[in-house]
């Protein structure tokens, strides 16, 4: 019997993706140092990461994972529900709860596993195979976990215009009477810009969808202590029962939460898959991310104004020059650049005066919008921004209507 051959169809995709200029690459890092990356033989310095803290390379991190190393080994050795549920795991679960301020928190592997895991709990417990009826309503612009999530999850998906609160009270009004989630990032990931979160919160509230927000980007940066963008926005966990933060990006380390009512966090717990058939986080990682938590919600060394101080000066100077940057606020400061090959020549460029920049193209962003990612860090120097900026300015001629 003939059958399609999947090696030859995933060849054929690969091959259209490199014809279309769209191929990814790895670059391998050799060593790093706060904002500083050596990759091939040369010092770069990354205006790429999500490392907005810089607490990555943060000697308290660094001791706190060696220490709990030394003392419990580093893998976990099992599911947290099997025997690899630590302490470590437990008192970083209370403390994150106690930072977002919700009754109870649950460590997943990835930001990713995070979003999987909450749709899989909410949209499959209790349904029957291909009798899901339930919505999913998204912004357009949502991270791929959580649109994949509701893809895997069998939820009817709707997305909504990007931050349009009407465009998601349309869609669930025409849909009275079905189950509802409303999930959206809170900062989103490749524009940077905050989601309309107490306008969707009243939304969920008059229409009965339950709100999700996944803060990935909002944690530790946004709001009183770094609590996130709902606190910044002052939307409170009555109104917004369920978030999702993840431990890789501000907090320096990697891994990611679920928080909310202690009876929902135990149902995910008890119905996502992405939480009960893997192996828990090295109980020295939930270490170092204690620390981290510690050092972002107290903040001693001032890193969040650096970082606030960091994108005003940023945002200043590409204005003075031109850049036409897009709208935020935030960390991420994204130039769109529209074309794919233009996007990967000034990033060429950049690269070569010594800033690692990553283009970032389809299909992670819509076509035709291929942008220049550029996050800051309070990693950086004044100087180190003076610099991209001086460089991009010379990869990047001013067009009209600029930042
Ligand atoms: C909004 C958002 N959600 C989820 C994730 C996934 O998190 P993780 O990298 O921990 O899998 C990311 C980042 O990559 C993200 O930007």
């Amino acid at each position: 019997m003939t059958r399609p051959d999947l090696l030859a169809r995933l060849h054929a995709s690969r091959l259209a993706r490199d014809q279309a200029g769209l191929l990814r690459r790895l670059r391998t890092v050799d060593e790093r140092t706060g904002a500083i990356r050596r990759v091939d033989g040369r010092q770069l310095i990354d205006f790429c990461s999500n490392d907005y803290l810089g607490l990555a390379s943060h000697p308290d991190l660094i001791d706190a994972l060696g220490t709990a190393a030394a003392r419990d080994g580093v893998g976990s050795g099992a599911a947290h529900l099997v025997s690899g549920h630590h302490r470590e795991h437990a008192a970083l679960e209370e403390e994150l709860a106690d930072w977002t301020g919700r009754e109870r928190a649950l460590l997943f592997s990835t930001g990713i596993m995070a979003n999987l895991g909450v749709m899989q709990a909410l949209f499959n417990a209790g349904t029957p195979p291909g009798r899901n009826t339930a919505l999913c309503v998204q912004d357009r612009l949502n991270h791929a976990s959580l649109i994949d999530g509701a893809q895997l999850s069998g939820s009817r998906l709707l997305r909504y215009a990007h931050a349009d609160a009407d465009a998601a009270r349309q869609a669930l009004r025409a849909n009275e009477g079905q189950a509802a989630l409303l999930a959206t990032d809170g900062v989103f990931s490749m524009d940077g810009d905050v989601a309309p979160l107490t306008a969707l919160a009243r939304v969920c509230k008059d229409e009965g969808a339950l709100l999700y927000v996944d803060d990935a980007h909002g944690l530790g940066v946004l709001g009183v202590a770094g609590a996130g963008s709902l606190t910044e926005a002052g939307v409170s966990p009555a109104d917004a029962p369920l978030m999702m933060g993840t431990l890789g990006k501000a907090l320096g380390c990697a891994g990611a939460f679920v928080a909310g009512p202690a009876d929902v966090i135990d149902g995910i717990l008890q119905f996502a898959r992405t939480y009960v058939y893997t192996t828990a986080l090295p109980p020295a990682l939930a270490a170092a991310t204690r620390a981290a938590v510690r050092l972002a919600r107290l903040d001693p060394e001032g890193r969040r104004e650096r970082l606030c101080a960091h994108v005003a000066r940023f945002r200043q100077g590409a204005k003075a020059i031109g850049l036409p940057l897009m709208p935020s606020r935030t960390a991420i400061q994204p130039l769109m650049l529209g074309d794919a090959d233009r996007a990967m020549a000034v990033a060429a460029a950049l690269d070569a005066q010594g800033y690692l920049v990553t283009a970032i193209r389809a299909p992670t962003v819509p076509p035709g919008s291929a942008r220049l990612r550029i996050t800051l860090s309070a990693a950086h120097t004044n100087v180190q921004i003076d610099g991209l900026l001086g460089a991009l300015a010379a990869a990047c001629p001013a067009s009209p209507g600029g930042a």
